[in-house]
């Protein structure tokens, strides 16, 4: 079982723009079936987790609809609200305690954190981060929220072009 932070970036290190807009994303060409894309990824997960703003974001961009089918849950301190039938757990629990319980949802599938940096570096200091996988759009954005603002030595396990995107996955070293 292996937990993943899989994400897109600027080529400066940004997940979104300081306002939360990913129009800079969303309007570069991927082939979504091709290398290291979210099609194949995605097959593998059985648990996702996600802070409160990337949770906020999917909520406005899908119009209130909840596309995923695995368990999730998601990181606030506040009372988000949740559509009906969706499999969300709304917490504020220790990473290693939630990881846990993501670990019996998955059965024999990966765990994902989505988003944001941040949370994924929660992860990494709880050393329950094994690799990050960064499709790089051709775009630099400034200022933004952070990839993954930690100091992390990281081994590069692959490569890959998918049209616009220059992709990597890493593996987290830990000591
Ligand atoms: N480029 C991509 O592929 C990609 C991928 C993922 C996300 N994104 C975007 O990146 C941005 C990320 O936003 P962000 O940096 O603000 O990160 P975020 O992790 O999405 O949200 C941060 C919020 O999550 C809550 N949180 C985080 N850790 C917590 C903990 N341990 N316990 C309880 N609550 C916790 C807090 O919200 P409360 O105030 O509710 O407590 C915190 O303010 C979003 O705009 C998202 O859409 C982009």
């Amino acid at each position: 079982m292996t937990t993943h932070f899989f994400t897109a970036s600027s080529l400066d290190g940004f997940i979104a723009t300081s306002e939360h807009s990913l129009d800079w994303l969303l309007k570069q060409d991927i082939d979504p079936e091709g290398p290291m894309a979210y099609q194949g990824f995605e097959k593998t997960i059985g648990a996702l987790a996600m802070g409160a703003s990337t949770y906020e974001w999917v909520m406005r961009h899908e119009e209130g609809r909840w596309g995923y089918t695995q368990p999730a849950w998601v990181f606030t301190h506040r009372d988000l609200e949740v559509p009906d039938g969706a499999d969300i757990r709304l917490t504020r629990a220790d990473i290693a305690e939630v990881h846990a319980e993501m670990v019996e949802a998955a059965g024999d599938k990966d765990l994902w954190v989505i988003g944001g940096g941040d949370l994924a570096g929660q992860f990494a200091d709880a050393g329950l981060l094994d690799e990050v996988w960064v499709q790089y759009a051709p775009v630099t954005l400034g200022s933004g929220a952070p990839l993954l603002p930690r100091e992390l030595d990281l081994e590069l396990l692959d490569v890959a072009r998918n049209r616009s995107f220059l992709c990597g996955r890493y593996r987290v070293l830990r000591a």
